[in-house]
């Protein structure tokens, strides 16, 4: 009841953006010109992950591309996985003398140190698709609906294996993944999902034959594919070498892939011995390409070119004095403030619907996919 009122007052808000965002600088509650004014012109910094991924690429452009339009310069950089040369990073932003933050955070709680540096600088954050902790300075949060991910992870696996509808009772052998342990969006991913999976595990209709069900057992540092890989090689061998799996909860394509791979390695999708169903989130190239092909069966597509388009509207607010608009002031508890979020609504993604929910869309070209 509460996430599908979530879920309709997220889609509301959304299209309430949507008509604002196109009427962007025609509101006026309390914006002094002059401070606009000055702000215009000014350089925003933008500190994004990795580019290993292709999304976070992508999330630097579109950021670039929306302040570019609102007339900001912007400062970019990749942090390359590594906590300490992000935090290096937003400190040379804030020697710069940027206007504004926007983090998507590599530890969520390595950041404190600088940023108590940006707010005695006097510059807004905005934290970027995953929230930083242990800070009360940070202004905003832009993100999507992230409980929601994993819900809609774990709710396909019981659908796909007929356990939903009834038409099948199990018991099926599932095994979980879940993201890296300092992105605070890890657990509610995995939390979204075990609320799903996990009456269907008590009754022991899905059965994780590792063991494995906590999340401190289950996460994959810096949502690295090769380490999911490595730990699906593991599981294989202490576990299935009788028995099949039949699902694997993945949070993220990179993970996907890698757990994909240990599954071929091991005959997986041989005539005899069909892929289990393996989840996913992002809706990257190569995770599409995949479904299309029959391997991964499902991810998450999240639209990152809105969440680029909220965040640079947080800051054009924030820095011409106006309140950016929000749609959840209660659920991002970041241990020293609640953060008033804008959250995006996920799309679940399969062979049946790729089509007209990433490529309608223009996220991917059809010819991408080829
Ligand atoms: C999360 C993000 C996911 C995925 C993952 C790995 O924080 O919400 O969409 O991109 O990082 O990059």
């Amino acid at each position: 009841m509460r996430n599908r009122k979530a879920a309709l007052s997220a889609i509301a808000a959304a299209a309430s953006l949507a008509l604002t965002l196109s009427a962007c600088g025609q509101d006026s509650d309390g914006g002094s010109e002059d401070t606009k004014g000055d702000a215009k012109g000014s350089t925003v910094g933008i500190a994004m992950p990795t580019k290993s991924s292709e999304r976070w690429i992508a999330d630097g452009a579109n950021v670039e591309k929306n302040l570019k339009a609102a007339g900001y310069k912007t400062k970019l950089a990749f942090g390359e996985d590594d906590p300490d040369t992000q935090v290096s990073q937003i400190e040379n932003m804030i020697t710069q003398g940027v206007s504004a933050l926007i983090i998507a955070a590599i530890d969520n709680k390595s950041l404190d140190n600088v940023l108590q540096q940006a707010k005695d600088a006097k510059i807004p954050v905005i934290s970027y698709d995953r929230l930083i902790l242990n800070s009360p300075n940070v202004d905003y949060y832009a993100s999507f609906d992230n409980e929601k991910v994993g819900a809609l992870q774990g709710g396909y696996i019981v659908e796909k294996l007929g356990l939903k509808d009834g038409s099948k009772k199990g018991p099926f052998n599932v095994e979980l993944f879940a993201g890296s342990n300092d992105d605070n969006n890890t657990q509610y991913f995995f939390n979204g999902a075990m609320k799903v999976l996990q009456p269907y595990i008590d009754k022991k209709q899905l059965v994780v034959k590792s063991g494995q069900t906590k999340l401190n057992q289950v996460t994959t540092l810096r949502w690295d594919g090769g380490t999911a890989q490595k730990r699906m090689e593991e599981l294989l061998t202490a576990a299935y070498r009788k028995d099949r799996v039949d699902a694997v909860l993945s949070p993220y394509d990179g993970i996907s892939i890698g757990i994909l791979s240990a599954l071929k390695s091991d005959d997986y999708g041989s005539k005899n011995k069909p892929l289990p169903v393996v989840t996913g989130q992002d809706a990257e190239v190569a995770s599409v390409k995949s479904i299309i092909a029959g391997e991964q069966t499902q991810t998450v597509y999240k639209d990152t070119r809105q969440l680029a388009e909220v965040a640079s509207k947080m800051v054009d607010a924030v820095l011409g004095d106006k309140k950016p608009e929000t749609n959840d002031t209660k659920t991002y508890d970041n241990g020293s403030k609640v953060v008033p979020a804008y959250l995006l609504e996920p799309v679940n993604v399969d062979k049946t619907n790729y089509k007209e929910v990433v490529v309608d869309s223009g996220y991917i070209k059809e010819s991408d996919l080829k």
